[in-house]
């Protein structure tokens, strides 16, 4: 892979308050639920599911899906599948969707779709970042965390080619322009 650079877009502690802040806004809007899943998508979603989780003061379930998607090159028709689901229902029940970054939106109207079909009481999506620059899908967080610029990200789980997951804070990606 050609070498890239990595710098601060967002610190570690603006993703902190920032998740502080949106801990309190879903507490507050589901202040009378019985129970809330938490759905992650895997893998981005890891990091900022664990933090957020620590931070509600819910009764709140954990559970994961893992959505691929191919035909990449041709981003409006990709085709997504889900290669992990959840291992509980939810019919009935309050879901809070975890995602890292909306983008084009087509996994997230995927997953929503499906999740949709099942039945839940009250579903919503709660995304750490959004790039609305490069939206094909109609698709808008309830809880959003920061709305970025149209560049590539990584870290605080989420990776460039399974790279940089485990910073602790988010990075801009810039390629061709080292000078080392
Ligand atoms: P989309 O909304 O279906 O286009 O895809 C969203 C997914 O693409 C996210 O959950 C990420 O996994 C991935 N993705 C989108 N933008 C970036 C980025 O800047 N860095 C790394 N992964 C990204
Ligand atoms: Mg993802």
């Amino acid at each position: 892979m050609a070498p890239y650079d990595v710098e601060i877009m967002i610190s570690e502690a603006q993703i902190s308050a920032r998740v502080g802040e949106m801990a309190e806004e879903i507490n507050a809007e589901f202040a009378d639920t019985k129970k809330l899943v938490l759905i992650g998508l895997l893998r981005g979603s890891f990091v900022f599911i664990a933090d957020l989780a620590r931070r509600l003061t819910l009764p709140v379930e954990v559970d994961f899906i893992e959505a691929f998607s191919y035909g990449a090159e041709i981003e409006s028709s990709r085709e997504i599948r889900i290669i992990k689901d959840l291992r509980a229902p939810i019919e009935g029940l309050d879901v809070l969707v975890v995602e890292d970054i909306v983008d084009t939106g087509l996994t997230l109207r995927h997953v929503l779709g499906m999740l949709e079909s099942r039945g839940p009481g009250r579903l919503e999506v709660c995304a750490l970042l959004d790039k609305p620059a490069r939206r094909e899908a109609e698709v808008k967080a309830r809880f959003t965390g920061f709305e970025i610029p149209d560049e590539f990200v990584v870290g605080y789980g989420i990776d460039y080619a399974q790279e940089n997951r485990a910073l602790p804070y988010i990075g801009r990606v810039s390629f061709g322009n080292r000078k080392d």
